[in-house]
């Protein structure tokens, strides 16, 4: 048993919704959260910002390890990673930014100063961590996995949802082609592809208000060993 609870692993394609699902569930155990999409995310546009190229791992190493990286805990979606102490939050929605950080998650030297970031960050427990690999990659051995899922189409409506709340241009058929192109790429890499682990549970969103994904979420963890043991 971890000191702090245990690790919730939830991975997912793109626009599943799993940021927001994994801090409502965390705000309903009192556990953290940490979108490990919001580090790529970061560090795609620290180096957008930089100039620098996003095909050199070597410099896009360099300039992970150049930076001071939080992670201010909060119940909303400035919570997550912080730079240099800046937090980051719209600017990481940008198109530009999310095309970015699926190319350098490619990457063998990113990923690997993600994943140690990552597993330093939540092996005490107490936390849902979601991205990509981290039920397969980054914690195998995460106490409880969720595969998060939707169709393309559903995806792509509640993206086009949140980005005219932030009050950011939305058109429906270029985030649907968006989203499939990301899917391909996140799901085609080599190294570290998104897959569902073989022990997570499959949760199919598609028709589910996300309240239901976070009580399917809970649920499982009351039925989960440490979760009988703690009586949330
Ligand atoms: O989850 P989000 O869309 O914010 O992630 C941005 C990009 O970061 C993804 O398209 C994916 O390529 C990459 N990523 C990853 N591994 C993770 C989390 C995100 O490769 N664990």
């Amino acid at each position: 048993m971890r000191p702090d609870g245990i690790v919730i692993a939830i991975d997912g394609p793109a626009g599943v919704g799993k940021s927001t699902v994994g801090r409502l569930v965390a705000g309903r155990l009192g556990y953290s959260s940490i979108s490990t999409g919001k580090m790529y995310r970061a560090l795609a546009w620290k180096a957008l910002e930089n100039g620098i190229s996003l095909e050199d791992d070597e410099s896009l190493v360099k300039l992970a390890g150049s930076l001071k990286w939080g992670f201010p805990k909060g119940p909303g979606p400035e919570a997550g990673v912080s730079l240099d102490g800046r937090g980051l939050d719209l600017e990481l929605s940008e198109e530009r930014v999310s095309k970015a950080s699926s190319g350098i998650a490619k990457l063998a030297g990113v990923r690997l100063f993600m994943c140690g970031m990552q597993r330093a960050a939540g092996i005490s427990g107490g936390v849902v961590m979601e991205g990509r690999d981290i039920g397969t990659n980054v914690f195998p051995d995460a106490e409880l996995k969720v595969y998060l899922d939707a169709s393309p189409e559903a995806r792509a409506r509640r993206r086009e949802g949140q980005l005219k709340e932030q009050g950011l241009e939305a058109d429906y058929a270029r985030i649907l082609d968006f989203i499939i192109k990301r899917d391909a790429q996140d799901s085609g890499r080599k190294i570290n592809p998104l897959k569902k682990a073989e022990d997570a549970h499959y949760l199919d969103s598609t028709a589910l208000p996300c309240e239901k994904v976070v009580d399917a979420i809970v649920d499982l963890f009351k039925r989960s060993p440490a979760g009988r043991r703690s009586a949330v």
